[in-house]
């Protein structure tokens, strides 16, 4: 047995991630995605965690905040990989839940040379998650103070009423709650939509992208689909929009937050290494706006990585980054 030294004082976690993890296997600098019966040789392939919740717990806690990840492994190779890196990030694991009867999800990300991907994923465990699992971890003391839910189309046993329930007991806990919930694989049901809807009243900040906004309200127009949701009960809309940066969209006012120009290398994970960024600068008492402009800078530093690099950047990272670069112009 360890020995325990009694006078030791658990890290507290602040950022509480709940969702799917999976591994990913990333071919990368494809000249384009093959066609049926085509096959395509690319210089190199990687094989590590991902998960829109995973990353989101690897990104916050490489900028040096702690970070808990609420989720499903099962015990397997894949799993493995997930909990190998969240080891390397000190991810805290005490609510992760390692199952025997079950698989880890898998993606397989094919990365064209112009950083523009796209996934076929297998979710695995994730898809099983419960609610229940989840609230008893969001009522361990002491509470986290931001609570992230990502991976929602992935996760069919969280569809809608149990996702507010877990965001609304967050809240009454005193945390700060944030939804992604990613492209849905299954085309945006009008059942799916208004699930989402439904949840929007528990969320304080909610990450959709142009795309995703134009699916839930059939706007083509950020700033008018931004409406329809910040009227359907979202406080605070934070729309991703590429290399143009963000959207940020409250009642009061809308406005555009440039991103930073940088060489592309892979775009995976972006949007994850974003709504990080934003978490840990609001936490750290930023406004909005600079919050925002932190994001797009975490976002940044993530998509123009060299290959052989951790996936996120530290906060020293994020910090050189914003002295040395300015935002492009709106
Ligand atoms: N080409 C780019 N140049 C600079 N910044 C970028 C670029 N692409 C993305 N970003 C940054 O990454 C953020 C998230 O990217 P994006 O808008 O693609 O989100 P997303 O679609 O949710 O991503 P994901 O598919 O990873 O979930 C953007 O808001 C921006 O800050
Ligand atoms: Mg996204």
């Amino acid at each position: 047995m360890k020995p325990q030294n009694s006078a030791l004082v658990p890290a507290i976690v602040q950022i509480l991630s709940i969702g799917d993890a999976n591994a990913e296997l990333v071919f990368s600098q494809l000249e384009k995605i093959p066609r049926i019966g085509r096959e395509a040789v690319v210089p190199r392939v990687k094989l590590q965690a991902a998960g829109s919740a995973a990353n989101f717990a690897l990104c916050t806690a490489n900028l040096g905040i702690k970070t808990g990840f609420a989720g499903r492994l099962a015990v397997d190779q894949f799993g493995e990989v997930v909990l190998k890196a969240f080891r390397e990030a000190e991810v805290d694991t005490h609510c992760l839940r390692l199952v025997e009867d079950s698989s880890t999800g898998i993606t397989v990300a094919m990365v064209r040379e112009d950083g523009k991907r796209a996934f076929v994923t297998y979710p695995g465990t994730s898809a099983q998650l419960s609610q229940n699992e989840l609230k008893a971890c969001i009522s361990k003391d002491p509470p986290p103070r931001w609570v992230h839910l990502a991976g929602s189309h992935l996760m069919d046993s969280l569809r809608g009423e149990p996702t507010a329930s877990i965001l609304e007991l967050a809240r009454s806990r005193g945390a700060t709650t944030s939804l992604d919930t990613g492209w849905d694989p299954s085309d945006w049901s009008e059942e799916t939509i208004e699930a989402i809807k439904t949840t929007l009243q528990f969320v304080d900040i909610f990450f959709p992208n142009a795309n995703e906004v134009k699916a839930l309200t059939g706007e083509r127009s950020p700033r008018k689909g931004a409406k329809i949701l910040l009227d359907a009960g979202a406080p605070t809309l934070v729309v991703k929009l590429g290399s143009k940066g963000c959207l940020l969209a409250t009642k009061r006012d809308q406005h555009l937050v440039p991103g930073f120009k940088v060489k592309v290398v892979d775009t995976t994970a972006a949007g994850d290494a974003f709504d990080a960024g934003f978490a840990i600068s609001m936490l750290s008492g930023a406004t909005m706006g600079r919050a925002a402009v932190f994001a797009n800078a975490v976002a940044a530093l993530r998509i123009s990585r060299r290959p052989h690099k951790p996936l996120f950047p530290t906060l020293q990272e994020a910090n050189a980054f914003l002295m040395r670069k300015r935002p492009l112009e709106a």
